[in-house]
């Protein structure tokens, strides 16, 4: 064979490859609705970057004829290529391959661009779309998948890790997504589930269907398992490439630099009528958040999940911070199980990646009740507060109105090492509010006058600020321009933790 004719022989498998199985089953994958794994490459790497490691790849089984069922690549595609420019490692299951189920030699080259992430400090990104363990393959199959999971593992905290489940995610397969740090499911394609409909009907008699059971609104609203939740595979893909600009590649980079022009000393007049006159009104928190940040730009995540606590990026004068914010207008902002685990993770990812914490609080405290209680309120909460502990990344607190009870302890106090603590002059800093204050104290003879005595006495930044709780209490118009000069002071802040194998948060 000439030189001439083994290129052509290397193009046509190289073609071949493309394929993956088959140009039915890519149709197939169309008619749901779905995109193939090298379509949502194409979309989520800058165009041209795509550089695909081990195309000709297969696996190497014999049993139930797969002897005779060979397709290049194995059901996975993967690879390196760039996002705005910055290195990132891939991988994407083909569906058109068995279902793009893993199998020992998929497994394998998952390993081998999760080892190259790690090796090379850049971010990693899943895109899921399996029928899980190869069925053929046994236990090999199950072998490969926890050479992901202990991979998974231990880039946790290094590389960041994202994962987009863009079809079917069932049995174990669903824990690797769920150790990575963000998940993204799209409506109507995406499910997550340990066992499926049929297995929950047989052990437990629920009659339910993949929708209800892991679909995207289950894992975005109720479940927490998925951060973000979009209505396309393209919207879903956007998502990725958005979130990326606010994260550093790796556990020793700083988070990316934009440069605005929303100016640094702005001032925001709109900032002294947020807040109701009322201490018992709600009012949106995003409008506070938003009127202080760069351009008006919060990315929020698990937006359906836990709402009375928000979370998500912002940029001051061009730098990422990571926004914790109580959201008086859901349940008027209290701590509970679900916002506190919401908070607690996030925290912990913006402190491993250096990205600032900014938290912008008005908590009424933790939700009573027995359903807490007996939920583990003591145990989950105390998540929240160890994350705030344990943080040495610049932490900035603005107390907007209400810092009751533990809550006050917990949202980044003074105490707990915030760096810079302000209040506006409506914040309220106290034990409990005082409707409850007066009743705890006097019974019965809780009256209103006993209640205005309270608030007059307690219900205001400045005991604390006589103190030195708070830093300062501060003209709400000013927010943006003192919150973007203590990051600038913070930048070079160094605090370490005492040296220890690591800490043990209560799970
Ligand atoms: C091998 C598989 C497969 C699998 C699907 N296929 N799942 N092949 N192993 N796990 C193949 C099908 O045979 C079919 O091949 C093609 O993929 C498409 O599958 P369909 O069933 O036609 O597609 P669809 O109707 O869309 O249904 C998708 C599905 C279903 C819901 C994922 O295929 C399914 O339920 N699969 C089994 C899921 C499962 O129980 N997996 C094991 C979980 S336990 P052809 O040739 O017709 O195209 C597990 C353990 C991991 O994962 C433990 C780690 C700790």
């Amino acid at each position: 064979m000439s030189m001439r004719e083994k290129v052509e022989l290397l193009q046509q498998k190289r073609a071949e490859s493309d394929l993956g199985g088959g140009a039915e089953r890519i149709a197939a994958q169309h008619e749901k609705g779905k995109m193939t794994a090298r379509e949502r490459l194409d979309v989520l790497l800058d165009p041209g970057t795509f550089v695909e490691l081990d195309r000709f790849v297969t696996h190497r089984s014999t049993d139930f004829g797969l002897a005779d069922q060979k397709y290049l690549g194995d059901g996975v595609v993967t690879g390196y290529g760039r996002i705005e420019g910055r290195l990132v490692y891939v991988f994407a299951q083909d569906f058109t391959v068995f279902g793009g189920s893993l199998s020992e030699a998929h497994a394998e080259k998952i390993c081998k661009v999760m080892d190259l992430a790690l090796k090379t400090g850049a971010p990693i990104i899943g895109l899921n779309d399996s029928g899980g363990a190869r069925i053929q393959e046994g236990v090999v199959s199950l072998g490969g998948y926890a050479d992901i999971f202990l991979r998974n593992t231990l880039a946790s905290g290094v590389v960041p890790q994202i994962s987009a489940v863009l079809g079917p995610c069932a049995g174990g397969a669903v824990y690797s997504p769920a150790i990575t740090d963000f998940v993204f499911m799209v409506r109507g394609i995406s499910y997550m589930f340990v066992t499926g409909p049929s297995v929950v009907k047989t052990v437990t008699h629920e009659e339910v269907d993949f929708e209800a059971l892991g679909g995207a609104d289950v894992h975005g609203a109720t479940s927490g398992v998925a951060h973000f939740v979009h209505d396309s595979e393209l919207e879903s893909i956007a998502g990725i490439r958005a979130l990326l600009a606010f994260i550093p590649s790796n556990n020793l980079d700083d988070p990316p630099l934009r440069p605005t022009n929303d100016p640094s000393d702005r001032r925001d007049e709109e900032l002294l009528d947020v807040v109701p006159d009322s201490p018992t009104k709600p009012y949106d928190m995003h409008d506070v958040i938003r009127r202080v940040v760069d351009d008006g730009v919060f990315l929020e995540i698990h937006r359906d999940f836990a709402g009375n606590l928000l979370v998500g990026f912002a940029r001051l004068a061009g730098r990422p911070v990571g926004v914790i914010a109580n959201q008086p207008a859901v349940l008027a902002g209290v701590l509970d199980i679900n916002a506190s685990l919401k908070g607690a993770r996030f925290i912990r990812f913006c402190d491993a990646f250096n990205i600032p914490l900014v938290t912008f609080e008005d908590v009424p405290g933790f939700l009573p009740g027995v359903a807490q209680e007996h939920g583990g309120i003591i145990k989950h909460g105390a998540k929240l507060l160890f994350a705030y502990c344990e943080a040495t990344v610049p932490k900035l607190t603005v107390i907007v109105r209400k810092a009751y009870g533990g809550a006050y302890d917990v949202m980044n106090s003074k105490h707990v090492r915030g760096d810079y603590n302000v209040a506006w002059p409506t914040a309220e800093i106290a034990v409990m509010g005082p409707k409850g204050a007066v009743e705890i104290l006097y019974k019965d003879e809780a009256t209103e006058a006993r209640e205005i005595e309270y608030r007059e006495k307690f219900a205001h930044p400045y005991l604390a600020a006589a103190r030195g709780y708070v830093d300062d209490i501060i003209d709400p118009r000013d927010t943006r321009p003192r919150l973007i000069d203590a990051l600038g002071t913070l930048a070079t802040k160094r605090d370490r933790n005492p040296s220890k194998k690591h800490g043990n948060i209560p799970l």
